[in-house]
C-alpha cells in the first residue's frame, strides 16, 4: 500500500505511525500497471498444474521476461517445486502467486529467493496463493537445516501480501537488508518445534501488519541492524513469541515499534536476547499487548543461557517504553509477568514499564525481576547507576484491570512435527477487536 492510501485509512493513528516510519513504504507502481506493460503467466514458459512438474525452471524463464517491467503470474492450481528460484535484479515487477507451491525437492537455500529489486511486489489476488512446505518429511526424521520458504534481500520499495506460507523445513520469512518495504494480511504456520522461524526482518522503514504465526520459534522478530520499523495486528498463534535478536557485536537497533500484539501459548510475549556483544537497541515502543498461557511474557535477557556468550560489555538498553500489556500467564511464580535482566556492564536506562497488568493462570503468585536496569515501574530502580544483582518482588492479589480477550482462532492443539500441516484460510482479524489495516484480498 503506498503512503498516501495509508494516510487516508488510518488518520486516527497517524501521528505515532508517521514518527515510526520515515517515509513511504511499499511497490512504486501498482501490480495491475504493471500487468497491463507485460504479463508473464508461467503456464506459457512450461508449468504445469499437475502437482509434478517442477516449476522452477518456467519460474526462472517467466521471471527473465518480465523482470525489466511486468507481472509474473502463477494462476490458481497445484504446481510441484523441485528446484529454488534466485529472482536477480528485477526492477518494477510483480510476482502474482494465486497458485499452490508445494516443495518436493530436497535442497537447502531458498525456495524463492528475490535479490536486489527494487519497486517489487510479490502477492495473491484471491488470498489463497500458497507455498506449502512439507517441513514434516525432514521434521520427523529429526532434520531441521532443509529450505527457507521466501527470502527477499537487498530489495527496496516493495511488499509482500496476502501469501500462505506453510511448514517450512525450515524458516518461513526472511526480509534481510530492505529498505521501504511493507509485509501484510499472511497466515504463517509451521510445525512445533524451535528453528522454524515465522518473520524475521532486518532493514530500514519498513511496516509488517496483520499477520499470523504458528510454530515454536519466532513470531515476528528484528535483527540488527534495523531502523523506523512498525509491526502491528501480530497473532502469534501457539508460537515462539516474538523477539528482539539474539543480538551480537555492534548491534544497531533504533525507532522500532510493536502494537497490538496477541501472543498465545508461545515461549514469551516480547524477548529482547543478548549475551555479551556490543552497540544499542534503542527509542522503542510496545504497546497494547495481549497475552494467555505464555511461558516468559516482558523478558529482557542479557545473559541468555541459550546463546554462547560473546565478547564485549553487553548491548546498551535505552528508552524503551512497555505500555497497556494485558492478560495471563501460564505460571507467575515460576516465570513472572516481567523480567528485565541488563548486562552488568551496560545498565539498561530509562526502561518504562506502564500500565502492566498480567495476573497467573497456576497458583495465586507472580513475580517480578530485575537487575542493572533503570527507570520506571516494578523492581526496576529509578535514575542511572551501576550494577545490581537481580532483585524479585512478588505479588499476591491479581492486579486490577488484567483480563483481556481470547481470540477463537488460538490454536488448542499443535500440529507437532510428524505429518502433514493443512494450509489455512485466512482469518478477518489478527489482534482481538481490530480490523486488518488494508482488506484481505478475496474477501
Ligand atoms: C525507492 O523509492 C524512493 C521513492 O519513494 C526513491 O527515492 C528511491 O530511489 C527508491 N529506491 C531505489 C533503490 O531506487
Ligand atoms: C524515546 O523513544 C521514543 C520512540 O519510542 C521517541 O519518540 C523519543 O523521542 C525518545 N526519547 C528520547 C529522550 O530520546
Ligand atoms: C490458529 O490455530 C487454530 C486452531 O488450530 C486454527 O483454527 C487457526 O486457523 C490458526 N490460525 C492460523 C491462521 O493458522
Amino acid at each position: 500500500m503506498h503512503f498516501s492510501s495509508f494516510i487516508i485509512a488510518t488518520a486516527a493513528i497517524l501521528p505515532t505511525a508517521l514518527a515510526q516510519l520515515s517515509g513511504k513504504v511499499g511497490p512504486l507502481t501498482s501490480h495491475a500497471t504493471k500487468t497491463a506493460k507485460k504479463t508473464c503467466n508461467v503456464l506459457n514458459y512450461g508449468a504445469k498444474a499437475d502437482k509434478t512438474t517442477d516449476i522452477g525452471p518456467a519460474l526462472l524463464s517467466a521471471f527473465a521476461a518480465c523482470k525489466a517491467g511486468g507481472t509474473v503470474v502463477v494462476p490458481a492450481g497445484d504446481y510441484a517445486m523441485k528446484t529454488w528460484v534466485t529472482f536477480e535484479g528485477g526492477k518494477t515487477w510483480a510476482l502474482q502467486l494465486d497458485g499452490i507451491i508445494y516443495r518436493t525437492g530436497t535442497g537447502a537455500g531458498n525456495m524463492l529467493f528475490v535479490r536486489n529489486a527494487n519497486d517489487f511486489e510479490m502477492f495473491s489476488s484471491t488470498g489463497k496463493g500458497a507455498v506449502q512446505g512439507n517441513g514434516f518429511e525432514d521434521h520427523k526424521n529429526g532434520k531441521r537445516d532443509g529450505a527457507r520458504l521466501l527470502r527477499i534481500e537487498k530489495t527496496n520499495n516493495f511488499s509482500v501480501h496476502d501469501i500462505i506460507l506453510v511448514d517450512a523445513p525450515m524458516f518461513h520469512f526472511v526480509m534481510s537488508t530492505v529498505t521501504n518495504g511493507e509485509a501484510y494480511n499472511m497466515a504463517i504456520r509451521g510445525g512445533d518445534w524451535g528453528g522454524l522461524d515465522g518473520v524475521d526482518v532486518w532493514g530500514t522503514n519498513i511496516w509488517i501488519h496483520d499477520i499470523t504465526v504458528t510454530n515454536k520459534d519466532e513470531c515476528v522478530t528484528v535483527k540488527s541492524p534495523s531502523q523506523n520499523i512498525l509491526i502491528e495486528n501480530i497473532h502469534c498463534n501457539s508460537s515462539g513469541g516474538c523477539a528482539i535478536g539474539s543480538l551480537g557485536a555492534d548491534t544497531a537497533i533504533s525507532s522500532v515499534t510493536y502494537r497490538n500484539i496477541y501472543t498465545w501459548k508461545s515461549n514469551q510475549m516480547m524477548m529482547i536476547k543478548s549475551f555479551g556483544g556490543s552497540g544499542y537497541v534503542e527509542d522503542m515502543r510496545f504497546e497494547n499487548f495481549i497475552g494467555h498461557s505464555n511461558a516468559w511474557n516482558l523478558d529482557i535477557d542479557q545473559y541468555w543461557a541459550s546463546m554462547k556468550e560473546l565478547a564485549g560489555d553487553g548491548v546498551k538498553l535505552s528508552n524503551l517504553t512497555f505500555s497497556n500489556w494485558k492478560g495471563t500467564v501460564a505460571n507467575g511464580a515460576q516465570r513472572g509477568p516481567v523480567k528485565v535482566v541488563c548486562a552488568d556492564k551496560a545498565p539498561c536506562t530509562d526502561i518504562n514499564i506502564e500500565d502492566l497488568a498480567m495476573w497467573t493462570e497456576t497458583g495465586s503468585k507472580n513475580t517480578y525481576q530485575c537487575r542493572s536496569g533503570y527507570g520506571k515501574g516494578f523492581c526496576l530502580k529509578s535514575g542511572t547507576g551501576g550494577a545490581y544483582a537481580a532483585t524479585t518482588s512478588t505479588q499476591t492479589t491479581a492486579p486490577t484491570g488484567y483480563s483481556a480477550p481470547s481470540m477463537k482462532e488460538d490454536l488448542k492443539t499443535a500440529f507437532g512435527t510428524a505429518s502433514s500441516i493443512p494450509i489455512p484460510t485466512m482469518q478477518a482479524s489478527f489482534y482481538p477487536g481490530v480490523a486488518p489495516v488494508s482488506k484481505l484480498a478475496g474477501q
